[in-house]
C-alpha cells in the first residue's frame, strides 16, 4: 500500500496518495497483453484504463454496470480488483466471446452477463449498483464511415484497413439510429434506468470522443452533459484519456483544419439526489 488509507473514506479502498494520482484531469491509455483477446471487437476498452476507474469509484465488493458491455472489458476489471460486474449487451456475438473470455482468465464466478437490450435490462437487475461505467457505440460512425477495423500491428490497431465490422442488425443498437438525436434520446432513456438503479451519492463514467455527425465536427461530450444534467446526474468532471499511438490523418490538408481525435472523454457524472 502506497500511503495512509484513511478510515472516513466511503468512496474507494485507495490511500490518499493513490486517491490523489487518480483525479489528474489527464492520463495515458496504458495497454497489456491480457488486452489481445478484445480486438475481436471494434471499439473495446483497455483493462487497465477501467481498473483505473473501479478503483476511484468503487471499494470491494461493489457492484459495477457495464449497459454496452461489449467483450466484457469491465468483467475482466471487476474479477481483478474483486469488484461484482454486471455486463449488458444485445449483440449475442459480443455475450458469446465476453463468456469465451472469462474463460480463458479463468473466471468462474462473481461476473454476470445479460444477453439483451439495455433499455429493458437494467430495471430487472436486483437490488442497486454502485458505479456504472460504459462506453456506447458512437452513433453510426462504424457503418457510416466505411472504414473497417484496423489490423493490429506491433500489438496497436494501427495497421491497414481489414473491413467493416459493426455490432448489430437490431434496431434499438444505439449504432443503428439513422439520426444523431435518436441517438441520444435512446442513450437517454438508458442512461436514466441506469440512474434509477443507482445508489445515491455514486459515480457514472461516460467513455466517449467528440466525432463527425452529417461530416461536421460535433461537440458529443456537451451533449451528453447535457442529457445526463436533465436525468439528475451532477457533472464531477472530465479526465483526457491520451491515445497517443493512432495514426495522423491529413482530413482537410491543405485546404481546412480538421482535428485527429487521438484521446477519449472520460466524463463523470455523480447521482447527487
Ligand atoms: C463501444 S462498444 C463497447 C465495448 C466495450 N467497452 C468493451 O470493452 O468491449 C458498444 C457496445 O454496445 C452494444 N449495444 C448497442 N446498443 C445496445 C443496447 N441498446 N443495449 C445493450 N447493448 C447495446 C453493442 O453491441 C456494442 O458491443
Amino acid at each position: 500500500m502506497n500511503g495512509i488509507f484513511d478510515r472516513r473514506n466511503k468512496l474507494n479502498d485507495l490511500t490518499g496518495k493513490e486517491w490523489l494520482k487518480l483525479t489528474k484531469s489527464f492520463w495515458v491509455s496504458e495497454k497489456c497483453k491480457e488486452d489481445k483477446f478484445a480486438f475481436q471487437h471494434p471499439a473495446p476498452f483497455l483493462i487497465k484504463d477501467i481498473e483505473r476507474l473501479i478503483s476511484m469509484f468503487t471499494k470491494k465488493g461493489m457492484i459495477v454496470l457495464d449497459p454496452f458491455n461489449g467483450v466484457g472489458t469491465t468483467l475482466i476489471a471487476c474479477n481483478n480488483l474483486k469488484r461484482k460486474g454486471v455486463g449488458i449487451d444485445l449483440s449475442k456475438k459480443y455475450c458469446n466471446l465476453t463468456e469465451k473470455r472469462l474463460k480463458e482468465f479463468n473466471i468462474k464466478d462473481g461476473q454476470k452477463i445479460i444477453c439483451g437490450d439495455s433499455l429493458k435490462e437494467i430495471s430487472k437487475i436486483k437490488g442497486r449498483i454502485d458505479y456504472c461505467v460504459t462506453s456506447p457505440p458512437y452513433h453510426n460512425i462504424l457503418k457510416n464511415n466505411g472504414q473497417g477495423l484496423r489490423a493490429e500491428k506491433e500489438g496497436k490497431r494501427n495497421g491497414s484497413r481489414i473491413g467493416v465490422e459493426y455490432y448489430s442488425e437490431d434496431k434499438n443498437d444505439l449504432g443503428n439510429q439513422k439520426s444523431y438525436e435518436n441517438f441520444l434520446n435512446l442513450f437517454g432513456e438508458i442512461m436514466l434506468a441506469v440512474h434509477k438503479k443507482l445508489n445515491d451519492k455514486k459515480y457514472t463514467s461516460i467513455i466517449i470522443s467528440d466525432f463527425t455527425v452529417n461530416k461536421k465536427e460535433t461537440c458529443v461530450q456537451s451533449d451528453i452533459f447535457k442529457i445526463m444534467e436533465s436525468i439528475g446526474f451532477e457533472f464531477s468532471g472530465t479526465t483526457i484519456l491520451l491515445q497517443d499511438n493512432k495514426p495522423l490523418y491529413p482530413f482537410g490538408y491543405p485546404y481546412a483544419y480538421k482535428i485527429n481525435h487521438q484521446h477519449q472523454n472520460i466524463i463523470t457524472f455523480r447521482k447527487n439526489s
